[in-house]
């Protein structure tokens, strides 16, 4: 097999058998296909496009490339969640605990990142002792008990992702359905993921800007994860506007609790309802998604959710009495309001350009080496379509520095207040693979 070939067959817009996807990954992730011919490949895709056999290969191909998590020893349908990112988005954190509580296995395999805030781990960090360093038996043991338990990235997960979204970042080939989707379900599989809850985001704060390109990524990831055999469904969900109020390490650890406790901010917990009615019954715990619902929303009310979170905070060293008491969390310096400058209604949150703010004091990582502040971040106290009085709080900023000048003005060219009434933008678009 030659790979020159195997470049002008897809060129040509022809089907690539699943030898020669394979032959392809092999190839790339041990170095013996250069990255040229790779480019080329992925721009012949990139044009030409896949079918789902062969989106299906190539996910699976990369699953091939590395180590596989094995959670066999873990009983019951162990079902993942992934997001496509957004902004103060606190779902992980609640979700683990909700449907852990109705007896679904939480397996979390979970990394630090990039972004406007920690990843999972950094926001379950700000819990004094807290720790995922565990061994994989403890992690199977634990999760066999209690049904929730985090660990840190380790093995040598999908090599050839690794090195392809590197290729595809440079070459013009990032924006690709076939190639996004198979990079982010092989991810979920090598994970050990028997089915699959995907939250994909659209709006500003998302990776997807508009409704028809996330319906699209939905749409494939969906196929490709019930072909390979992990049944799997996702939901489209605005990210225009941050998620919940709060945004920033200790301050969605908060929010995690507060919406536990059954008075969260009202969109991230029909979010969690909405995904968690989902795994739940993708776990075979409920036979149906209404079932699955009434099943979370009880645990909400009766404490179950609650007393599951302190458990697994207790189980990975962590002091479960922030729960009671979230004052113990890590807190800053400086506390600010920052108030309207005139009355109307909320018109747009930028999520995005509220994100960059929340780093800018220090709430997460611009290189890997860069240090997170747990106690910095933003809470909002408006969203869009809330109406606003001059003078009004619109949110609460959090900071460790005194001169925040910037990050001010920043927030204020990002939230814009209309003189009209706005209506709530809806927060699930669409819910695919019922
Ligand atoms: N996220 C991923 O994991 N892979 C992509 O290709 C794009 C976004
Ligand atoms: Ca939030």
């Amino acid at each position: 097999m030659r790979m020159v070939d195997i470049i002008e067959k897809k060129r040509n817009r022809q089907e690539l058998t699943t030898e020669e996807i394979n032959f392809f990954i092999k190839g790339y992730t041990d170095g013996t296909i250069p990255d040229y011919q790779a480019s080329a490949l992925l721009m012949a895709i990139y044009f030409q496009n896949m079918n789902d056999r062969e989106r299906a290969d190539l996910t699976m191909a990369m699953v091939e490339s590395g180590d596989k998590i094995n959670l066999s020893k873990i009983n019951g349908i162990k079902v993942d969640k992934h997001s496509t990112g957004g902004v103060g988005d606190t779902t992980t954190l609640v979700l683990g605990p909700l449907v852990a509580a109705v007896g679904v296995p939480v397996a979390k395999m979970s990394g630090r990142g990039l972004g406007h805030t920690g990843g999972t781990i950094d926001k379950l960090e700000s819990i004094t002792g807290f720790h995922v360093e565990i061994s994989t038996e403890e992690f199977i043991k634990l999760v066999n008990e209690n049904k929730i338990a985090v660990v840190g990235q380790s093995g040598n997960l999908t090599p050839a992702d690794k090195k392809l979204y590197a290729l595809r970042d440079v070459t013009a080939t990032v924006n690709s359905i076939p190639l996004i989707a198979s990079s982010i379900m092989s991810k979920k599989i090598a994970a050990g993921a028997d089915a699959i809850v995907l939250d994909v985001k659209t709006g500003a704060g998302a990776f997807m800007k508009t409704i028809q390109d996330a319906e699209e990524l939905a749409r494939a990831m969906v196929q490709i994860g019930n072909k390979v055999g992990r049944e799997t469904m996702a939901i489209i969900s605005d990210m225009s506007q941050p998620l919940g109020y709060a945004i920033g390490n200790s301050l969605e650890v908060k929010e995690a609790i507060d919406t536990l406790k059954g008075h969260g901010p009202k969109d991230l917990t029909e979010l969690c309802l909405t995904l968690g009615s989902q795994m739940v019954y993708l776990s075979k715990q409920a036979k149906t998604i209404d079932d699955a619902r009434k099943m979370l929303e009880e645990v909400i009310t009766n404490g179950k959710a609650l007393d599951k979170f302190k458990q697994f905070i207790a189980s990975q060293g962590g002091d479960p009495s922030i729960v009671d008491d979230p004052e113990k969390l890590p807190k800053a310096n400086y506390v600010v309001e920052l108030p309207a400058q005139q009355t109307g209604w909320i018109e747009e949150i930028v999520a995005d350009e509220i994100g960059t703010a929340a780093m800018i004091l220090g709430a997460g990582r611009l290189t890997k080496e860069s240090m997170i502040d747990l106690a910095v971040g933003i809470v909002l106290h408006k969203k869009v379509g809330d109406k606003v009085e001059k003078g009004d709080s619109l949110l609460t900023i959090h900071a460790n520095k005194e001169n925040i000048e910037e990050v001010k003005t920043l927030l204020y060219n990002n939230i814009k207040i209309s003189p009209n009434e706005i209506t709530q933008p809806p927060l699930i678009h669409e819910i695919i693979g019922e």
